[in-house]
C-alpha cells in the first residue's frame, strides 16, 4: 500500500515538473525580453502550486498552471480554425502573442488563493472537514486582467498592444458590471479591434467550462 502511495506521489511530482517545463519552454521560445524575470517572479509567488479558483475550475494545487496550459492549447486551436476561415488576420495572431496572452493572462491569481480548512456535508449527511481555499486580494488589490498586465510590465516583459488589450479585457462581461461609460467604451473598442482578445476569451471559456468542468 505504502509503495503504491510513494509511486503515485512520484508520478504527481514528475507530472508537475513536466507541466512547469512545458509552460517555461513555450514562453522562453518567444525570445521576448523579460521572460526570464517573469518566470522567476512566478516561482517566487507560488504560481506553479496555486489553484485556478477557490471552488470553480482548477480548485486544486497546480490548477492555475494546468488552466494556463489548457487556455494555450485551446487558443492555438481557435487561432488555427480562424486562420482557415480568414487567413488575412494571421499577422494579428502570431503564435508568440498566443503564448504570452494565454499562458500569462491569469498571473494576477498567483498569490491570491490561501489554503483553508473548510466544512461540508458528505454523502451520509455528516459534516466533514476538507482542505479548501479562500481568496485574499489584499496583497496587490488591482482587479483582474489589469493586475496581470501591470504585473507583467513591471516585471519587464516586452508586450505588444494586442497582448496588453487581450489580457486586460479577457474577463469581458464579468468586468463591466460596475464600470463607467468610459471603461465600457474602451472594452467595446478593444473587442472590435483586437482579434487576440476574441481568441483569448474563447480559449479561456473553453478551458474553464469544458476541459476543467
Ligand atoms: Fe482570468
Ligand atoms: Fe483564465
Amino acid at each position: 500500500m505504502i509503495v503504491v502511495w510513494i509511486l503515485q506521489k512520484k508520478k504527481e511530482r514528475e507530472d508537475k515538473m513536466e507541466k512547469k517545463k512545458k509552460f517555461e519552454d513555450i514562453l522562453k521560445a518567444t525570445g521576448r525580453v523579460g521572460v526570464g524575470n517573469v518566470l522567476a517572479e512566478l516561482d517566487r509567488l507560488g504560481f506553479y502550486a496555486a489553484p485556478a479558483s477557490t471552488r470553480f475550475h482548477g480548485a486544486h494545487p497546480g490548477g492555475l498552471l494546468q488552466h494556463s496550459l489548457n487556455v494555450y492549447d485551446e487558443a492555438m486551436l481557435v487561432r488555427e480554425m480562424q486562420l482557415r476561415i480568414k487567413p488575412e488576420i494571421e499577422a494579428r495572431l502570431p503564435p508568440d502573442s498566443i503564448a504570452i496572452a494565454a499562458l500569462l493572462h491569469d498571473v494576477c491569481k498567483a498569490e491570491v488563493y490561501k489554503p483553508e480548512q473548510k466544512s461540508r456535508k458528505n454523502s451520509n449527511g455528516e459534516w466533514e472537514r476538507y482542505n479548501g481555499y479562500r481568496a485574499d486580494y489584499s496583497g496587490f488589490p488591482l482587479g483582474h486582467g489589469e493586475k496581470s498586465v501591470i504585473r507583467l510590465l513591471r516585471w519587464g516583459l516586452e508586450m505588444s498592444d494586442d497582448e496588453i488589450i487581450a489580457i486586460r479585457w479577457h474577463m469581458s462581461g464579468f468586468d463591466l458590471a460596475f464600470q463607467s461609460p468610459e471603461i465600457r467604451s474602451s472594452y467595446g473598442e478593444a473587442s472590435d479591434k483586437c482579434p487576440l482578445l476574441a481568441v483569448l476569451r474563447a480559449a479561456d471559456g473553453l478551458a474553464s467550462h469544458i476541459l476543467e468542468a
